[in-house]
């Protein structure tokens, strides 16, 4: 067995060193703040969870915490859009780059909110079940992909299939898009499937051939228990005195809200095209470096949404380097770069990349155990590599386009493979120190035992960080 420490002498521990006044638990944010569970009360976010999210409370402390007036907002990977719709609370002008149409689709639902009729509303779902038994044909339907085939009850499918017809057939479009999220919201209750980070996780009572121990998720609803319990929520929710206390803090402020901008894409491609000092402020949270693949835990959303085969793997391969399954996005990006002029800022930020000598350490050892087969899958020293390579790129952009003085701030957490601690807090902050921010913090959540400042020094030998960087363009 080799000591991959005396191979290399380690670079992250003299990055650490480096780095270590900067780190801070912070023990006001709880890892409740920062993970969605802190949106519970909110609609929307009670109506659909999106696990990868954090909370509005975050993106509210740190914009009264660090800023005195409301001014231009960010997210390059807005998710379901919490920091965009919080910040709009609060006056400022939001603007967010999202691939996955999952988070765009609620986040047009949460805008079509601000229109809804709720007495229309109400209205159409009283009749909604008669109207629907007495559909007897479908004419659109779910076009199942290989990994979502037989995720639902024979008769929830056709259900499913006479709702989206329904839905088609409404001419009021605020109405349409809230019945259509009601039954995406529903989609892993009433299937076979659960949700379960790299992929889905099927039921023994499906018809697939399943491998290994058979996983009993429980109750699974029917479409039509399901969606009317989600509709009574919804409606509950959006009724008057519900939304007074909901909404308290924004109907109680005579904010102006400012129009969310939301861009569907990749941020790799999308960042360039954005004028530099634009912004005030940025608050993201990638996908972290842990092999979740939303692509698979959301395919039953995607596919309702229309997305065939080719379209849900076209965004796999899209989406920041987070899966064993991504491939090299380097070439394209050089392609880009130069298609846009900016071939010099290509060889900038690769240079930036290959200067890092605890990214180089990194990499060196995630080949070696690559090579002694110590990694559960040979890809993640490739998935690795690219994901940090392409944060590169996205914390260049960031950068560029905020304002001198300006915040970004990033939700991240460290992770480990084949046992060696990868500091993605520190590796990234290092690219960002050295394209012109400032680090200011990197705010360690507290977890109980795992990071008192004697076991931080500690280099590899604790649990790993979840950490909130905190950064400032000079
Ligand atoms: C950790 S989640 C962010 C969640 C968000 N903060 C929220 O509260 O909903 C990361 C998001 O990045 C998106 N994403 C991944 N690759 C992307 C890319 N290349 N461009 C834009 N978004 C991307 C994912 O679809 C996911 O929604």
């Amino acid at each position: 067995m080799i000591n991959t420490t005396e191979i290399f002498p380690s670079e992250r521990q003299k990055l650490f060193d480096q780095l270590a006044d900067k780190l801070e638990t912070a023990y006001n944010l709880s890892r409740k703040v920062v993970s969605f569970q802190a949106n519970k009360d909110e609609p929307i976010y009670r109506w659909f969870k999106y696990k990868e999210g954090f909370s509005s409370a975050l993106v509210k402390y740190f914009l009264t915490e660090y800023s005195s007036k409301p001014g231009k907002i960010f997210d390059p990977f807005a998710g379901t859009g919490t920091n965009l719709f919080a910040a709009q609370e609060l006056g400022w002008q939001s603007y967010g780059v999202e691939l996955l149409p999952v988070g765009t689709f609620v986040m047009q639902t949460r805008q079509a909110l601000n229109e809804i009729d709720i007495d229309k509303l109400r209205a159409v779902t009283k009749k909604l079940w008669a109207d629907l038994s007495e559909l007897t044909y479908y004419k659109n339907h779910i076009n199942h992909i290989s990994i979502t085939k037989d995720a639902f009850p024979d008769e929830t499918e056709e259900y499913l299939n006479k709702y989206l017809t329904y839905c088609s057939n409404i001419k009021d479009k605020h109405i349409e898009t809230i019945l259509r999220f009601a039954a995406f919201a529903v989609l892993e209750e009433i299937s076979y499937t659960r949700k379960d980070g790299q992929y889905l996780r099927w039921d023994y009572r499906s018809k697939r051939d399943l491998l290994g121990k058979p996983f009993d998720k429980g109750k699974i609803l029917t479409f039509e228990e399901a969606l009317k319990s989600k509709l009574n929520q919804i409606i509950q929710d959006l009724s008057p005195s519900r939304t007074a206390s909901l909404f308290e803090q924004f109907e109680n402020s005579n904010i102006e809200k400012k129009p969310v901008k939301i861009l569907e894409g990749s941020c790799l491609k999308e960042l360039p095209k954005l004028d530099s000092d634009f912004f005030d402020f940025i608050i993201t949270s990638p996908p972290y470096c842990n092999r979740y693949d939303y692509t698979r835990t959301y395919a039953l959303e995607l596919i309702f949404l229309g997305y065939d085969n080719d379209q849900v793997r076209n965004l796999r391969q899209s989406m920041l380097s987070c899966t064993v399954e991504n491939k090299e996005k380097i070439e394209s990006l050089r392609q880009f770069y130069v298609s846009i002029s900016q071939g010099e800022t290509f060889e900038k930020v690769v240079e930036v990349y290959n200067d890092s000598k605890a990214m180089t350490e990194v990499n060196a050892i995630l080949d070696e155990l690559k090579k002694l087969k110590k990694l559960n899958n040979s890809n993640i020293a490739r998935m690795v590599k690219n994901y940090f390579l392409e944060l590169c790129f996205v914390i260049y952009e960031m950068e560029r386009i905020t304002k001198s003085g300006g915040y970004c701030v990033m939700v991240n957490d460290n992770v480990r493979y084949g046992g060696e601690e990868i500091p993605v807090d520190l590796i990234l902050s290092e690219f960002a120190e050295n394209f012109g921010f400032n680090i200011n913090k990197i705010f360690v959540l507290p977890k109980g035992k795992g990071n008192s400042s004697q076991q931080m020094g500690n280099y590899g030998r604790t649990e790993v960080r979840k950490c909130v960087y905190l950064w400032q363009k000079r």
